[in-house]
């Protein structure tokens, strides 16, 4: 039976381009989880889309003089090249300025509101005298009153993690205008009430801890013993989803609030395009899915304790018996969330004021979506951060991947290209040395497929790339272009298990690196696509027109299954599949970290 598998995403601000940090937190690891679990059969949706509201939106409209909404929907296009050219193969990746997102968000409000989940309060709140406005958290910054960092922002402190009250901050101040003078002023919000949930999300912990990472339990647990206290979900500013209620035109719903709302409303998306609306209920409405959200460790608390709250909150929304005739079961809550840690860069914090950062649309335009995926996998910060270095890419590219992956899938091709009349060798019997190795690559399968289920993501690609290097042993052991002078059969035999190693090897790397599995295949003989087309697509919405990235399975072909490679199959030509990479970009690179970087003009 094909399991449901959820793969929920972080959403992006809309406020920059996608970097490194992006690529190695949430969106590779979510992009190598669903390749391989559609390779497995199961059916998955993988969505996520731009946060287009929340005041890093607005921040960066203010500095460049623009309104909010020409900031994100110009990050938003990028965000769709960039990820097409990277594979990142979303379902669909949206934006939460959808209607149907503004939507969805304001029916879980009415329905939390109606619920008796949330309550009105009159709140104290920091208001800048000079721009006679409550000062947005973004935008406020001080020395956090737990961990006394002094770089703590109004919401949150990255130092220690915890989520802030600004009013309490040390020494709150303006980011933008030190010499603002901030006053508290008192202003009317609606929280969620958070307490209410406790003991649900106690439960909600306890039968998932066993699996989840030490440090997202960690956090989780400590989060609710210190005490779940109401968290306002409304803001005073003018961008973002209407509060929908008479009265309170002038506020919105609180970003965090609706973002990850997203998860749901996308689905909710996904299914009215494919012309099935009611199918996101295989996933959200059915106990036998399992929903994973891929996010960085800043983003837990919202993940594991105020995004499984609002679900619990809102139970039995759009699921009224009317609809179907599927039994009426609670909202899934995520199965997994499986935070990675920071990957640093050059041994220094990610910092976009700083320009410390590792742009993906500039590296792209320079090296294969390959290596950088490679690089990035093999150095997942999933345990611990970890640390972007150009000298680490070139020695992993050159010295791993192209060294023991495309250079032995490369030669043999080659090898039997010419050596073989372009065809896979026909063999007499093989040698228990060939059984072994074809029979080690097969195990792998299971191996690898269980590392993968798990977010062991590292791992699988480590275990890969050691079956890579035994295959390479085997093959001077067997030295091929030896014995064909004088035991040619000998050499079919050698050079048939290998290119059932590297037909395996094929489909176990698949999901890390895609393009190359891809022209393999081809150079293999097969036709067809392992995976489908990832497309930019571009639809009307009821007031304007919305593109987004769509992932189309129906041509894909690729299933994770051993080799059943024939003798005597046609190939293709071969070429070199990994490109060298020359020591001079070591340096060249490190030369832009801390440079300004080109800003590109934003066009209305
Ligand atoms: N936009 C947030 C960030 O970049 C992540 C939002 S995740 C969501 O940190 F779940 F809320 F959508
Ligand atoms: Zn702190």
């Amino acid at each position: 039976m094909p399991k449901p598998i959820h793969v929920s995403v972080a959403w992006p601000y809309a406020n920059g381009d996608l970097h490194v940090g992006h690529l190695a937190g949430a969106y590779l690891p979510a992009d190598i989880f669903a390749r391989y679990h559609r390779l497995k059969g199961n059916r998955v949706l993988m969505v996520s889309g731009s946060d287009s509201h929340g005041t890093p939106i607005s921040v960066e409209a203010d500095k460049r003089g623009i309104p909010a909404r020409q900031v994100f929907e110009h990050y938003h296009r990028r965000f769709l090249q960039t990820q097409q050219k990277i594979g990142i193969s979303y379902d669909l990746f949206t934006h939460t300025d959808t209607e149907n997102h503004h939507k969805v968000s304001q029916d879980f409000f009415l329905k939390l509101l109606e619920k008796g989940h949330l309550y009105k309060q009159r709140q104290k709140l920091l208001y800048s005298e000079l721009e006679k406005r409550f000062l947005p958290d973004r935008y406020v910054e001080g020395e956090c009153y737990i961990c006394h960092y002094q770089g703590a922002r109004g919401d949150q402190c990255d130092n220690c993690g915890n989520l802030l009250d600004a009013t309490l901050l040390i020494n709150p101040h303006n980011k933008g205008n030190p010499s603002d003078r901030l006053t508290i002023r008192e202003s009317e919000h609606y929280f969620l009430d958070l307490a209410q949930f406790e003991p649900q999300l106690l439960d909600y912990i306890s039968r998932h801890e066993h699996h989840w990472r030490p440090n997202v339990v960690r956090f989780s647990r400590n989060f609710i013993a210190d005490g779940l206290q109401g968290r306002p979900i409304t803001r005073d500013i003018d961008w973002g989803v209407n509060v929908p209620l008479e009265g309170w035109d002038d506020k919105k719903l609180y970003v965090w609030f609706e973002a990850v709302i997203g998860y749901f409303s996308a689905s909710v998306e996904w299914a009215k395009n494919t012309g099935q609306p009611d199918t996101w209920k295989d996933w959200w409405y059915n106990p036998d899915a399992e929903i994973y959200n891929f996010i960085g460790k800043d983003n837990i608390p919202f993940h594991t304790i105020i995004w499984p709250a609002e679900l619990i909150g809102v139970d039995g929304i759009y699921n009224n018996a009317a609809v179907g005739t599927r039994h009426a079961v609670s909202l899934q809550l995520p199965y997994d969330v499986p935070a990675n840690e920071f990957m640093n860069i050059e041994g220094d914090k990610f910092s976009k004021s700083r320009n410390w950062a590792i742009w993906l649309p500039d590296i792209l335009e320079r090296y294969q979506s390959d290596a950088v995926r490679y690089y990035v996998a093999a150095t997942f910060p999933e345990t611990a951060d970890s640390d972007f270095s150009w000298e680490g890419f070139l020695n992993r590219v050159n010295g791993e991947l192209l060294a023991a992956w495309g250079n032995l899938a490369n030669r043999m091709l080659s090898f039997a290209y010419k050596r073989f009349d372009g065809k896979v060798p026909v063999y007499d019997k093989l040698t228990p040395d060939d059984e072994a190795i074809i029979a080690q690559s097969e195990a792998a399968f299971g191996h690898i497929g269980g590392l993968i289920e798990a977010v062991r993501l590292r791992d699988a690609l480590q275990a890969a790339m050691a079956l890579a290097r035994d295959a390479n042993g085997f093959l001077d052991r067997r030295a091929p272009w030896k014995t064909i002078k004088d035991d040619p059969a000998d050499a079919a035999r050698s050079v048939y298990a290998v290119l059932r190693v590297i037909d395996n090897l094929k489909v176990l790397l698949a999901p890390f690196i895609p393009f190359t599995s891809q022209k393999l295949h081809q150079y293999l003989g097969y036709d067809g696509h392992l995976f489908g087309d990832l497309n930019i697509v571009e639809y009307a919405e009821a007031s304007r027109r919305h593109e987004a990235l769509v992932y189309d399975g129906r041509a894909a072909i690729g299933k994770w299954e051993k080799s059943a490679l024939q003798p005597g199959q046609a190939l293709r030509e071969p070429a070199p599949l990994i490109v060298k990479l020359e020591p001079e970009i070591v340096e060249r690179e490190r030369a832009f970290l801390g440079a300004p970087r080109e800003e590109h003009a934003i066009e209305a």
